[in-house]
């Protein structure tokens, strides 16, 4: 046996046997999540996070995400599972380390891999032999081999012989009841095949694996899968406006549809992308096919569709407003329902509300919103004038006040039925008052 082997051999008999300590670098959506996974499965967990807030409420047993329980945070953290530091100074500590830092887009649409390649520098300044370095940030196929690796090697160590190194996407979706962390197989790609196997081994503690060739087969895969969705969504978008037009209802038509049992799979309309991946990912791709001299016809048309639904949406509530008032959108109440991208979390990042709540009061409305997930506006890059401003109470006697109100997130636990008694005019973008056998007289789908 050489000694890279053997070396390989040793961090396979330490992950395996649940003795490896793993480095999670970026505690958010995904890194939180997949830290308290590998805790749970009794693996000793390190964070690391450049926001000390993060570390920091960890250590006190909080969780700063609503769909983690404290008392989980706290219960890793008390049996010496999971603690967390800024300190990136010590990521010679763990034996894998795991990168889950955003991956943003440019104001032009261009990759911002920024939070990358400062956490491989971060990792550089540290590596040590035998270290495996997992990219789990959705990016562009080619990134782990072309941008992390040579940041890497720039320490004289080599991927695939003193050191490991591959990508893993992260699949999860935050709010789903049906499947988590554990429940979601992971797709492991490397460029050598000792990594692959110890990328393999690692993820198995608590779910399963399906290797693929290379790292940018497995970065592929998971752009494959948002892109997807995102055109999916956008020719649901583009039927609903033809089917409206012809007075015919695309939910209705989506549901049937839905009984053939092969060859349909359901995508549902809305009033625009939102979220961290479906809205970015896809131009990942674009970019970097750009190199080949190739196009991607279907993203860019995708999210053209996509991002001219909130402009449909309000050329909807001013013909409504004018139909049935003869009102116009400067001068009326609104109050619109859900900030959130999507039901039932308490992440607002590219959400069409805020882009709704914009275009609304830029041609004169007075709006308001109601979202029990955000009390208050957090600060955000592009909606600043926005932030600081506060949810309105649950109030049916308020809500007739109001010329319109408009459903862009479908959370559960409000009130549809007694919604659509007081509203004078509801605008629903999620068939949210249909799906609740709410009165539809004074509703209006959009
Ligand atoms: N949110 C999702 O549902 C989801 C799903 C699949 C994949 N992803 C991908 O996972 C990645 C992370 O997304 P997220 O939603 O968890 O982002 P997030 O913003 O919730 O979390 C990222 C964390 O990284 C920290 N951070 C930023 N730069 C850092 C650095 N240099 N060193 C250490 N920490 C740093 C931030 O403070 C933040 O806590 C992205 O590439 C995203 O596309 C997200």
């Amino acid at each position: 046996m050489n000694t890279e082997s053997h070396a390989s051999s040793a961090l396979l008999e330490r992950v395996q046997s649940r003795s490896a300590v793993i480095g999670v670098i970026g505690l958010g959506y995904v890194g939180l999540p997949l830290s308290l996974a590998f805790a749970e499965a009794g693996v000793r967990v390190l964070g690391f996070d450049t926001d000390p807030a993060k570390p920091r409420a960890i250590a006190a047993g909080e969780s700063y995400l609503k769909h983690y329980a404290s008392s989980r945070i706290a219960a890793l953290h008390d049996a010496g599972l999971l603690t967390a530091t800024s300190e990136m100074t010590r990521l010679n500590e763990p034996d894998v380390i795991i990168i889950c830092v955003p991956t943003p887009l440019t104001r032009h649409l261009e990759p911002d891999l920024s939070y990358v390649s400062r956490t491989a520098e971060a990792i550089a300044a540290q590596l040590r032999p035998s270290q495996l370095v997992v990219l789990e940030s959705t990016t562009y196929p080619g990134t782990t081999t072309e941008l992390v690796k040579p940041i890497l090697e720039a320490t004289g160590l080599v991927a695939g012989r003193d050191f490991w190194l591959g990508f893993s996407p992260e699949r999860e979706d935050p709010g789903n009841v049906k499947h988590n962390t554990a429940s979601i197989p992971k797709v492991v790609g490397a460029d050598d095949a000792e990594s692959r196997a110890l990328i393999c081994a690692l993820y198995e503690t608590f779910t399963k694996t399906v290797p693929v060739s290379s790292s940018a087969t497995a970065e592929a895969v998971k752009i494959t899968e948002n892109i997807f969705r995102a055109v999916n969504i956008a020719l649901v978008n583009e039927l609903k406006v033809v089917y409206a037009a012809m007075g015919i209802d695309i939910w209705e038509v989506i549901e049937a549809a839905s009984t053939k049992p092969f060859g349909f799979m359901p995508f549902y309309p809305g009033p625009g992308l939102g979220g961290h991946c479906i809205p970015i990912d896809p131009f990942y791709l674009t970019w970097k096919a750009r190199e080949f001299e190739l196009s991607t016809r279907f993203i860019e048309l995708a999210g053209q569709i996509n991002s001219s639904m909130p402009d449909y949406v309000l050329a909807t509530l001013a013909n409504a407003l004018d139909q049935r008032f003869r009102k116009s959108v400067n001068g009326s109440r609104v109050l619109l329902l859900g900030l959130a991208y999507k039901k039932n979390v308490d992440d607002m990042r590219e959400s069409p509300s805020l882009k709704l709540m914009e275009k609304l009061e830029a041609r004169g409305a007075a709006v308001d919103y109601y979202d029990p997930f955000f009390p208050t506006i957090p600060p955000s890059r592009e909606y600043s004038a926005l932030a600081g401003r506060s949810s309105v109470a649950w109030d049916v006697d308020a809500i007739a006040r109001y010329d319109c109100v408009l459903i862009v997130t479908d959370h559960d636990g409000v009130d549809y039925a007694g919604l659509a008694q007081a509203a004078q005019l509801i605008i629903d973008t999620r068939n949210a008052c249909a799906r609740h056998g709410a009165d539809l007289s004074r509703v209006v789908a959009a």
